[in-house]
């Protein structure tokens, strides 16, 4: 077999990410690779902690991307801030409150779960009560986007509840910056972690992460030292921290790094609530055409999440077939479910470069063709109409 370059098809994405990646980040990725002690390269890391600190809408010193993908944020917050014996309160709704658990387990801690139905939003009431039954409880973790559902939990409440029992709070926003509000100072979140390939409209594998001040003494205070070398911040700061003593850590991803500061420029120059407001507006123009389908959200209205709509599946639909027929008719990917709602939703998703006004028509349209083709009882050009509806509305003040 001769083996040639790879080019992939061009699809557009509208799963649970990756999402479409802005032309302008690619460009950004394919420039000239430089060292990663370049001066040049050294100024460019300058700016993409303050870029990221927007991101995060933070001021926290330690703001920097963790050179691998969200889960590796994931696990930099959890090797960092808990030691062995430590015990970790953890809101699970979904696959990934899944795996912080199994972190937690994995720095030999204990982890106390708070469960709530998959497609439903963390219940803060079931956090306090948690949390009086474990007084010693030393963090709280909570998803702020679950992916796997569409949920949105409220996280600023969650946080105070977990900051009135003196505990640190971690924060999964990897499905949620740049599309849905995270205030990470305003709110007090302790550590939080990102992926670049949601809703900041770049490639995947670099995790963002922030931790406040707080955090950062607890990492100080350890009794223990940290049980993985590559992610140990105290170790990765003296390549992060102050341009004067930059050393050696590991090799920084230099292209992917172009990309995401390209990605955060974009971000900036949108305006984070723009970039908010802009999701919103997609998940209601993709609503609309949904509902004028017949179909039905799993998830209630008000814990809704714009960038990513689980739609439950019509009786007697092959889902797999749909989704199947939309990547080979129309280079149109959307998500399957995860876990125990594989079979039952399909995750459309609507983040960063893919949130636009031609991907809501386009889906809706090439969702609508092919379902009537398999005989749904759907009337022709309602789900287009009622999006586009929506679409030209104009603007509220
Ligand atoms: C909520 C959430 N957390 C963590 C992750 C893990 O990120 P990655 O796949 O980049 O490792 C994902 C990925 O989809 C996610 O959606």
């Amino acid at each position: 077999m001769e083996i040639k370059s790879f080019n992939p098809p061009i699809r557009t994405l509208m799963g649970p990410g990756p999402s479409d990646v802005h032309p302008r980040v690619l460009a950004a990725m394919a420039r000239p690779t430089i060292g990663h002690l370049d001066p040049a390269f050294i100024g460019m890391m300058d700016e993409m902690k303050a870029l990221l600190q927007y991101a995060f809408q933070t001021r926290n010193a330690l703001t920097i991307p963790v050179s691998a993908p969200g889960s590796a944020g994931m696990e930099t917050c959890f090797v960092n801030l808990v030691e062995p014996g430590d015990k970790v309160i953890i809101c699970q709704n979904g696959v990934f409150g899944g795996r912080m658990k199994e972190n937690v387990e994995r720095c030999g801690a204990i982890a106390v779960m708070v469960e709530d139905a998959w497609g439903t939003a963390v219940d803060p009431n079931k956090l306090s009560e948690t949390l009086k039954i474990h007084p010693e409880a030393k963090a709280v973790a909570v998803v702020q986007a679950e992916t796997s559902t569409g949920v949105l939990s409220d996280v600023k409440t969650l946080v105070e509840i977990a900051h009135r029992h003196g505990c640190l709070t971690l924060v999964d926003a990897v499905t949620s910056v740049g599309g849905s509000p995270l205030l990470v100072d305003e709110w007090g979140v302790d550590a939080v972690y990102s992926g670049t390939q949601k809703c900041l409209s770049c490639t995947p594998g670099i995790s963002p992460v922030s931790f406040s001040e707080r955090a950062v003494e607890r990492i100080k205070a350890r009794k223990s030292k940290i049980q993985s070398w590559f992610l140990d911040l105290t170790l990765v700061m003296n390549y992060w921290g102050g341009a004067a003593k930059r050393t050696y850590h590991h090799t920084a991803p230099i292209n992917a790094l172009y990309g995401l500061h390209e990605a955060l420029v974009l971000l900036k120059e949108e305006g984070i609530e723009h970039a908010w407001e802009r999701h919103q507006r997609h998940h209601f123009a993709l609503r609309a055409g949904v509902e004028a389908m017949g179909l039905r959200f799993l998830v209630k209205e008000e814990h809704r999440l714009p960038q990513l709509n689980a739609i439950s599946i019509p009786e007697s639909i092959d889902e797999a077939k749909v989704r199947q027929r939309l990547l080979e008719e129309f280079n149109l990917e959307i998500g399957a479910g995860l876990g125990s709602l594989a079979g039952k939703i399909w995750r459309i998703g609507l983040m960063g470069y893919s949130s636009s006004p031609k991907n809501v028509l386009f889906c809706l349209a090439a969702l609508e063709k092919v379902l009537i083709e398999m005989k749904a009882p759907i009337a022709r050009g309602a789900a287009v109409s009622a999006a586009g509806a929506v679409l030209t509305e104009p603007p509220s003040s």
